[in-house]
């Protein structure tokens, strides 16, 4: 089971998220968005997939920022989860992506152990950024069956 964690202000990383729900789904993955994502509600031992953007100077949506405060206040230990993290960011702003790297070091610093690198979406780019996540999402793949 792959729990998928959205934060999105304006609905990007939200269909972001679906997208790669239904491919995971195709994968043979049972997946689960949660688009209010909320600790008491997520299983430590699973997979977990974080898709956000980031707003203000690099700050979280306001959907996902409530998690981050538990994560932060929380002394939960999550060293038997793997995760990653798909951000998307404007790369004309200095704290590109910055929601994601926030998240990560959150996740890593209640033990939780990365499965790769964050994919950084940049939505200049000429690619959709759905196009940039599925193209990437072997890549997940992959590394989710090297841990399994
Ligand atoms: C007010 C505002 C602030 C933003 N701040 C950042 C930022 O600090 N860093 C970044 O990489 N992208 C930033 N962005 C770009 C968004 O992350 C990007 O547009 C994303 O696609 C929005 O996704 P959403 O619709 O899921 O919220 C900002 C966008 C807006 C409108």
């Amino acid at each position: 089971m792959i729990e998928i964690l959205v934060g999105s202000q304006m609905g990007a990383a939200e269909y972001v998220a679906e997208q790669v729900a239904e491919t995971l789904v195709q994968a043979g993955y049972e997946t689960k968005l949660h688009l209010q994502p909320d600790l008491d509600q997520l299983s430590p031992t699973k997979v977990w997939l974080v898709i956000t953007s980031t707003y203000g100077a690099g700050d979280l949506p306001d959907n996902i920022q409530p998690f981050a405060d538990q994560l932060a206040q929380d002394r939960c230990d999550l060293t038997t989860l793997s995760f990653a993290v798909i951000t998307l960011g404007d790369s004309s702003y200095d704290t590109f992506c910055y929601a994601g790297k926030t998240l990560r070091q959150l996740l890593q610093q209640h033990g939780a152990k990365p499965l790769i690198e964050n994919l950084e979406i940049d939505v200049l780019a000429a690619d959709l950024p759905e196009e940039q996540a599925l193209a990437w999402l072997p890549q997940l793949v992959n590394s989710i069956k090297k841990g399994e």
